[in-house]
């Protein structure tokens, strides 16, 4: 065993040569040592500085790197990788209509190309840059050397290797001399045993060795059965003296675990939840009539307890006459066939209705139709979604939508003025948030639609047109309801737009809604005769 110890051959043989180096006091030296160098035709060469030397990579002959050329060949691939990946998924895979956005690569896929161009450049620079450098390097024949460890501090070494193809030890050494430098000597191999001492090496295999233990403890566990109680490494832990929400404790007089709000208490965020110019309905009315406003918070809309009788008027045999593609696409919007009227009282311990909503027109007469803005002038038949005789009002019959209909105390009168401003902000966040969907004069014929109908997309629902009976009989309460919360397949815009701005928008849809749907009685008297005159 012993013979094949490097220490031993070490001491017949002697050290190998490496090459020479020379030590310089400053960087000009070495700078012109390291060019007459590379004039003789030395490329095997490094140079060791205290700091970066500026022109030492020219004066050595260093070639650049070619790592940003690998660099940017990753990046190609990473960005042709995420527009592939995208292409595939969302154009070929799984067609699905986001938006009403194209299939394919689209703008929306840049995001993802541009993060796996970055990932993919990143990890190429940074693992390149080891692989290039042939790092990690833990021992290097110039660490033999003691003057060596001055190159930290404030000595410059030039060092030619023996590995170069015109290496000759004589004219190396002669060539170096000539530059004057503060010494020179002969780079020999590193004697020092490469094998790892055995009180480390028995040390290493010992952690790799306990390191195997837990995978071998949880591969048994995962092969086999045990009947016995699980370990509890912390017991205090695993059983602690405390009450979970919703237990029985008898701590309190009225055995509950969990304590009610003290009386007056407003958590964050909850003051709002009070007031109906944030909500759209009245809880206070809700409250009134159960005294349990928290049944609001748990479901807004009015559902039959089980085994109550069928609601008193009958709801169309079929529910959903109208729009096929709402109906065949979604059938988990379908209302329950038991679905009752809205106006159903409810029975007891059910949500309360408070008196049926009466659709009540809360634009004035007098500001309402010198308001309406010129724009949504689209012919207004032809673009019509909704059912030309829709069976019942909206309010009365399962909508034919197919989402419960609301009910709930609805704000009835807009609370904020019918003024020029308003109405021009509203019509504003109308053309902002709105009209994509539900195109500028509310017929929801929107862009957005548009496109989603071209594309034959059988999962696309319908924007609902601000002129269907059921939205135009909706109290102004319902419609901001709907903004703030969305409401079957739309959104909330709660987050985009501030209550105000809402019911600015309500307040403009009313106006859209009474310009399609205006009567005499809307003119002021002075000027229907000049209407009579127009005829
Ligand atoms: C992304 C498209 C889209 C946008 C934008 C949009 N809606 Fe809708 N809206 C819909 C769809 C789809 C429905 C039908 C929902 C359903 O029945 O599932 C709908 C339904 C409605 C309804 C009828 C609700 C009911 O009771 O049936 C109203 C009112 C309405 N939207 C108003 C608005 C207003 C106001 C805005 C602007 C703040 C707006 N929508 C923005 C898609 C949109």
């Amino acid at each position: 065993m012993s013979e094949h110890k490097p220490r031993k051959s070490n001491e017949s043989k002697p050290p190998k040569a490496f090459g020479w180096m020379a030590e310089y006091v400053d960087e000009a030296s070495l700078l012109s040592a390291s060019r007459k160098v590379r004039d003789s035709g030395y490329t095997k060469t490094d140079a060791f500085t205290p700091f970066p030397v500026h022109g030492i990579d020219e004066a050595l002959g260093i070639k650049p790197t070619i790592l940003p050329f690998l660099v940017l060949c990753a990046g190609l691939t990473g960005m042709t990788t995420a527009l592939l990946m995208q292409w595939w998924m969302n154009g070929v895979d799984y067609k699905y209509i986001i938006s009403g956005k194209p299939f394919g690569i689209t703008p929306a896929s840049i995001p993802v190309a541009f993060e796996l161009t970055i990932l993919f450049s990143a990890f190429t620079s940074f693992l390149g840059m080891f692989a290039l450098n042939q790092l990690p390097k833990f021992s290097n024949p110039v660490f033999t050397n003691p003057k060596f460890d001055r190159a930290t501090n404030d000595r410059f070494f030039l060092y030619v290797s023996s590995a170069d193809k015109y290496y000759n030890r004589e004219s190396v050494k002669d060539l170096l001399a000539a530059t004057h430098p503060e010494s020179l000597d002969e780079v020999m191999e590193d004697t020092t045993p490469a094998a790892l001492p055995r009180p480390i090496l028995l040390g290493a295999m010992l952690l790799v060795f306990a390191g195997l233990i837990p995978g071998a403890i949880i591969l048994n566990m995962r092969a086999g059965f045990s009947n016995l109680p699980r370990l509890h490494v912390f017991f205090d832990m695993d059983f602690q003296p405390k009450k979970k929400s919703q237990q029985q404790t008898t701590v309190f007089a009225d055995g509950r675990t969990m304590r009610p709000q003290v009386a007056g208490t407003i958590a964050r965020g909850q003051l709002e939840e009070q007031d109906p110019f944030y909500l759209g309905f009245d809880p206070a009315k809700i409250s009134a009539t159960t005294g349990r406003s928290d049944l609001m918070l748990v479901s807004t809309a009015v559902q039959p307890p089980e085994g109550e009788p069928a609601p008193a008027e009958p709801a169309p045999a079929e529910p959903a006459p109208a729009e096929p593609v709402k109906t065949e696409g979604t059938p988990e919007n379908q209302p329950p066939a038991e679905q009752p009227p809205a106006e159903q009282p409810p029975a007891e311990g059910e949500m309360p209705a408070t008196e049926p909503a009466t659709p009540t027109e809360t634009v004035p007469a007098e500001t309402a139709p010198s308001q309406i803005p010129a724009t949504p002038l689209e012919p207004a038949k032809a673009v019509e979604p909704a059912p030309a005789a829709v069976p019942a009002p909206a309010q009365a019959a399962a909508p034919a939508s197919g989402t419960p209909a609301l009910n709930l105390p609805w704000v009835e009168k807009l609370p904020i003025e019918a003024t020029e401003a308003h109405m021009k902000l509203g019509k504003l966040k109308y053309e902002t948030y709105c009209s994509a969907c539900h195109g500028y004069a509310g017929f929801g014929d929107g862009l957005v639609h548009k496109r989603a109908e071209s594309l034959l997309q059988p999962t696309w629902i319908p924007p609902t047109s601000l002129h269907a009976d059921r939205v135009r009989t909706q109290p102004v309460g319902q419609i901001f309801h709907t903004i703030t919360k969305g409401q079957g397949k739309m959104a909330s815009y709660a987050t985009s737009i501030t209550p105000k701005e809402r019911w600015a928008i309500v307040l403009y849809v009313k106006a859209l809604q009474r310009s399609r749907n205006a009567s005499i009685e809307d003119v002021p008297v002075e000027d229907r005769s000049k209407l009579e005159e127009a005829k």
